[in-house]
């Protein structure tokens, strides 16, 4: 023992290599510890302990071999010069002292790979858990977490739609992973992140998971509530039954049609996936059938390329939902966080939410001064008894603001479109535009009716409302 401890401390690498892995590991154990405690709420503690820590461990124990060449080469260049090399020491087990020796190496060298297994399987759990990937790089996903945590799939993992099942994609995802986390420390990510991901893996293969595309959905009831641009704010109703349907029977129908499993929908378009130049359908028997829009000729150097249609294709934003002013502003109202007796409030708050912010910062303070000088210019008696309803108005239209524009990375209104409907971007119509067409002359329909029965639109009382709900 004692001469292999001195073999340890006669190379400076082995001496520090030895220090480091046991200082590592002593930490590594302090760590364990207070996530035992449940003290890793913060995803530095578990980048800290579950991989910088664990790197630095396994470095140290790597050292020390080297050491011990470095150290052997020595002794060999020494015989080679004809002096006398330095003894090394003799393992003889019949020596009880020699034999707890090598039993307490042993012994370690089980603990450090116990330690190196625990602290891999944690590093994993931490890198998967959605706190790392929402917050670890806080100012470049901060905008896809927070819309993340007020959508349908909030108690969902990122890894569930980012990587899924399966080893493959698991080791994809970390090599892009450690490319972002070096990217995020230099600084060389682009602002803001560049859509749609290219390399995101099929929707089939994750979406699938929880959701059974054949199940039949069938028609679904949309109320859509606006408010006009007028003193009033006059509420008006669009209803709608979308014909979302699925798979029944032995045939898919409606919207869901698209991903019927039996028939493939594959397009041609630029990097963006907006400009859609062709459309190659293939029906369960085999037949193909391709719609071609005509003019609009390629610029040199652009690029196009196929992509077979699946469920991101249309829930483009199932999750990182940036909503356009129009729709977020007229749920305040319809929900009573903005309060719609205040004059003009829905026009005021338009153009509260479109002039442009430096940050958020200046956001909410810009927003809440352009309100209240405004009513206090417009309607001075009024606005001093509104002032509580006023500022609450203010307040909630900071709160939009701050959560669907970030200036820090370029994001603004429109950014980030969403392919579901056709109000606010051309979503289905980019294919539904009655322009493209077979050989044979036939269209992808636009037709109203293909998509939806439109019970009322923009009605101020529709009917249809009062009669399934008197
Ligand atoms: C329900 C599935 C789902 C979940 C859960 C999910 N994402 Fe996404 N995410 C997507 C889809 C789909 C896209 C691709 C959008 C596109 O290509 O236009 C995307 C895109 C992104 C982008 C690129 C920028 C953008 O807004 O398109 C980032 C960054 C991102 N996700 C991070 C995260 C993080 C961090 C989490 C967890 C907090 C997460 N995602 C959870 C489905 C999901
Ligand atoms: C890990 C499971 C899981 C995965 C993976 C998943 N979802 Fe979901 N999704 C859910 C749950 C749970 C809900 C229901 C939330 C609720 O009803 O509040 C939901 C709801 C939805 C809704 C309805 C939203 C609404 O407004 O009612 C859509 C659309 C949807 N998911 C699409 C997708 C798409 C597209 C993907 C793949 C990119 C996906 N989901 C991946 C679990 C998942
Ligand atoms: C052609 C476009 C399109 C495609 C492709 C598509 N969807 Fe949808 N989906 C819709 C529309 C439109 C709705 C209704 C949205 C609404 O209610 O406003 C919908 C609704 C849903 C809902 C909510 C259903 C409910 O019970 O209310 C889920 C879940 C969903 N889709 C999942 C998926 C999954 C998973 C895939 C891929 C297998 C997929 N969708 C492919 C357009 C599409
Ligand atoms: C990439 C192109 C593309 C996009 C985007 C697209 N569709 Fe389609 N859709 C088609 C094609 C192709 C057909 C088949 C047309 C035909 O055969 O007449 C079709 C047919 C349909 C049908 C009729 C299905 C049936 O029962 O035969 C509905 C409903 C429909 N689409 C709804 C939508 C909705 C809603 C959206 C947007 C959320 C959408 N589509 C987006 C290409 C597209
Ligand atoms: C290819 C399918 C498709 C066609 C064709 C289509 N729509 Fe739609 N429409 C949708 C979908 C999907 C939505 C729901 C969007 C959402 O969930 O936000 C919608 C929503 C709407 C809304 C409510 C939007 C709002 O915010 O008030 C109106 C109004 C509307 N459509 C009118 C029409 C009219 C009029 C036509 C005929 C010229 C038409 N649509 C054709 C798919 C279609």
């Amino acid at each position: 023992m004692r001469e292999f401890v001195l073999g340890l401390g006669r190379n400076i690498a082995t001496l520090a290599g030895a220090a480091l892995a046991t200082v590592a590991a002593l930490a590594f154990l302090f760590v364990l510890a207070l996530s035992a405690l449940g003290f890793t709420d913060s995803p530095y503690i578990g980048i800290f302990g579950f991989v910088v820590v664990p790197a630095l461990f396994v470095l140290g124990l790597l050292l020390i071999p080297i050491g011990l060449r470095i150290e052997r080469r020595r002794d060999r260049l020494a015989l080679e010069r004809g002096e006398r090399p330095r003894a090394l020491p003799v393992w003889d087990l019949n020596d009880a002292r020699t034999r707890r020796a090598f039993g307490t190496f042993v012994l370690l060298t089980l603990v450090n790979l116990a330690i190196v297994g625990t602290a891999g399987f944690k590093a994993v759990e931490v890198m998967d858990s959605t706190e790392f990937c929402g917050t670890a790089c806080h100012s470049v996903m901060a905008p896809e977490y927070a819309n993340y945590l007020r959508s349908p799939h909030a108690r969902v993992g990122c890894v569930d739609c980012h990587i899924g099942p399966g080893a493959s994609w698991f080791v994809k995802s970390k090599l892009s992973g450690s490319w972002q986390l070096i990217s995020v420390n230099l600084n060389l990510y682009p602002r803001p992140i560049p859509t749609p991901v290219e390399n995101l893996r099929p929707a089939r293969e994750t979406c699938e998971q929880c959701h059974w595309p054949a199940k039949f959905v069938g028609d679904r009831l949309r109320v859509f509530t606006h408010y006009a641009e007028d003193e009033a704010n006059t509420e008006t109703k669009s209803v709608l039954l979308l014909r979302v349907g699925g798979v029944q029977g032995r045939a898919a129908q409606g919207i869901h049609w698209h991903v019927d499993p039996s028939i493939r929908i594959r397009y041609l378009s630029d990097a963006k996936r907006e400009d859609i130049r062709e459309v190659e359908l293939t029906r369960a028997g085999g037949e193909v059938e391709v719609f071609r829009r005509g003019g609009g000729e390629t610029a040199p150097g652009e690029e196009r390329t196929w992509r077979t249609m699946d469920c991101v294709d249309c829930h483009n934003r199932p999750t990182h939902i940036y909503r356009p002013a129009e729709e977020e502003i007229d749920d305040a109202i319809r929900l009573g966080a903005i309060d719609p007796s205040l004059p003009w409030v829905r026009r005021e708050g338009m153009g509260a939410l479109r002039a442009g912010y430096e940050s958020h910062g200046a956001a909410t303070e810009g927003i809440r001064r352009r309100i209240e000088s405004f009513y206090a210019a417009s309607y001075p008696e009024a606005a001093a008894a509104a002032r509580d309803r006023i500022a609450a108005a203010a307040d909630e239209l900071g709160r939009i603001y701050r959560v669907n524009v970030w200036p820090s990375m370029n994001i603004r209104w429109g950014t980030y479109p969403n392919h579901i409907g056709h109000t606010w971007t051309v979503g289905c119509f980019r294919c539904h535009d009655e322009e493209h067409e077979t050989a044979g002359g036939r269209t992808i329909s636009q037709d109203c009716t293909t998509c939806h029965a439109l019970l009322a639109q923009d009605e101020r009382d529709p009917e249809i409302l009062r009669q399934i709900n008197p």
